[in-house]
């Protein structure tokens, strides 16, 4: 079995999206093909270009961190995809690597449920925090992940992956969760 089935979004997400969407479950990426290895870099590597994660980089995510997957159940689409690691200095932490929602379904509610479905999950393993990093211009991600999820910007720190990626350091403890949808 490649994909664990997590959970369900609501019927009235999927009600209200583009298309005739049946369904949309986030799973847990347990195993893997040459296939679906390959679908998830495409994923990637046409949101981030070359800044997406490769084979090389995915496979140890799928191994020995937690890959998550939004899809219907009977498409091989990924709508949405969220990589996370665990804080190697605070065990109770996990670091979101990767988290993206396919072009085609942007604004329409589901970079927030999604998320959520990732941070319940997460929770139920016993972590109690999640880490990320922003690029300082992707206003969109921040006002998700700031505004309607409870992160906090702890840092701005400049030229964090080379010169001209300026990231905020965002921490949510689940404490402090604030979701801002239905
Ligand atoms: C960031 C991303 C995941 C958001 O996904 P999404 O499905 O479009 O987000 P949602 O529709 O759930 O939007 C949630 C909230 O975020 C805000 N938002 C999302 N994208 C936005 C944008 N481009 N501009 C302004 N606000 C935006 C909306 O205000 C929305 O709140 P609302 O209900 O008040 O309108 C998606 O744009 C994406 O995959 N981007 C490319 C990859 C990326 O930048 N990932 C983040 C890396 S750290």
């Amino acid at each position: 079995m490649y994909l664990e089935e997590k959970t369900k979004l609501p019927k009235k997400v999927i009600q209200n999206l583009d298309g005739d969407i049946e369904n949309l479950k986030v799973y847990l990426v347990q195993d893997y093909n040459s296939n679906l290895l390959k679908r998830m870099v495409n994923f990637g590597v046409n949101i981030f270009g070359d800044l997406g994660m490769d084979e090389w980089g995915l496979v140890p995510q799928i191994r020995h961190g937690n890959v998550y997957m939004l899809r219907e159940e009977s498409k091989k689409k990924i709508i949405g995809l969220a990589i996370l690691m665990r804080d190697w200095e605070d065990t109770d932490k996990c670091y979101l690597f990767d988290y993206a929602i396919a072009p085609d379904f942007h604004g329409q509610g589901l970079g927030f449920h999604f998320l959520k479905a990732v941070i319940e999950n997460v929770k139920d393993q016993g972590f109690n925090k999640m880490g990320l990093t922003v690029d300082v211009d992707n206003a969109g991600a921040i006002k998700l992940y700031k505004d309607k999820i409870g992160f906090e910007i702890l840092d701005m720190n400049k030229d964090e992956y080379g010169e001209g990626h300026d990231r905020y350091i965002m921490n949510l403890d689940f404490n402090n969760l604030n979701y801002k949808k239905n």
